[in-house]
């Protein structure tokens, strides 16, 4: 399959298993070595426990920087990865510091999630789900809200317009698959899709979502929100 053409590519086809070592879904395994939450997390933790949430799902959770950092602040965390590794990763790591969290290797475009209606107080959802076309985030923005409370919380990260912008001034390569779509030709994530949102357009993709706070930091549309 040519990953770079102009089309956007499927990456990873729906009831395809998943290849533990595959280039796209071992992307990111180096992010993040120290395992720091990003700051914005930890208020978002505040606020869950302001509001006495309690099972908070981490989507698209990575090797589990911020699996770890909830489950030490007490909650009942999930969190799902594509990435084989990156679960294993997060599993050995919980299991060395004693925590406890239930997470599984699933891909976000495999729908319907494997969680029941209205399952999470809470779902945070940091700097994943813009890694599809656009119809594909939002099937998987509308799963976010199936599995939701009524009154449950969200945060979502999601790259910004003006970031795809700066990339393409200063000569990045990548094709522009469909409208602020873009698929990198080089680097780490050559060949992943890449939607660069505007922040209207993040705040549309939830609509049964109140907003609370809508920031950006370091080029990441950064949104809180409340199920209504
Ligand atoms: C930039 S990392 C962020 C990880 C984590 N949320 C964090 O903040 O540490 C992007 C993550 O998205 C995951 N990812 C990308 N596409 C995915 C998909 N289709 N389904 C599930 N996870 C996916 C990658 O494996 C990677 O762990």
């Amino acid at each position: 399959m040519d990953l770079l053409s102009t089309q956007c590519v499927e990456l990873h086809p729906i009831g395809e298993q998943s290849s533990p070592s595959s280039m796209a879904e071992n992307s990111w395994l180096n992010w993040y070595p120290d395992r720091t939450p990003e700051e914005s997390v930890v208020r978002f933790a505040q606020t869950l426990k302001g509001a006495g949430s309690q099972r908070v799902l981490d989507f698209g959770c990575g090797t589990g920087r911020h699996i770890f950092y909830l489950a030490r602040l007490g909650f009942e965390v999930y969190g799902f990865d594509w990435s084989e590794d990156a679960v294993k990763i997060a599993r050995e790591e919980l299991s060395r510091q004693g925590l406890g969290a239930e997470l599984r290797v699933w891909d976000m475009n495999h729908v319907p999630l494997p969680y029941d209606d209205s399952f999470f107080d809470a779902v945070l959802v940091v700097r994943v789900i813009h890694h599809a076309t656009m119809e594909k985030v939002r099937r998987a923005a509308s799963e976010v809200q199936r599995i939701t409370k009524a009154g449950g919380y969200l945060y979502v990260e999601v790259p910004t317009h003006e970031k795809a912008m700066r990339l393409k001034r200063e000569g990045s390569k990548s094709v522009e698959c469909e409208p602020g779509t873009f698929v990198p030709s080089e680097g780490d994530e050559i060949g992943i899709p890449h939607h660069h949102f505007k922040k209207d357009e993040l705040v549309a993709l939830f609509p049964g979502f109140t907003p609370l706070a809508l920031e950006e930091r370091y080029e990441h549309h950064c949104l809180t929100a409340r199920k209504r």
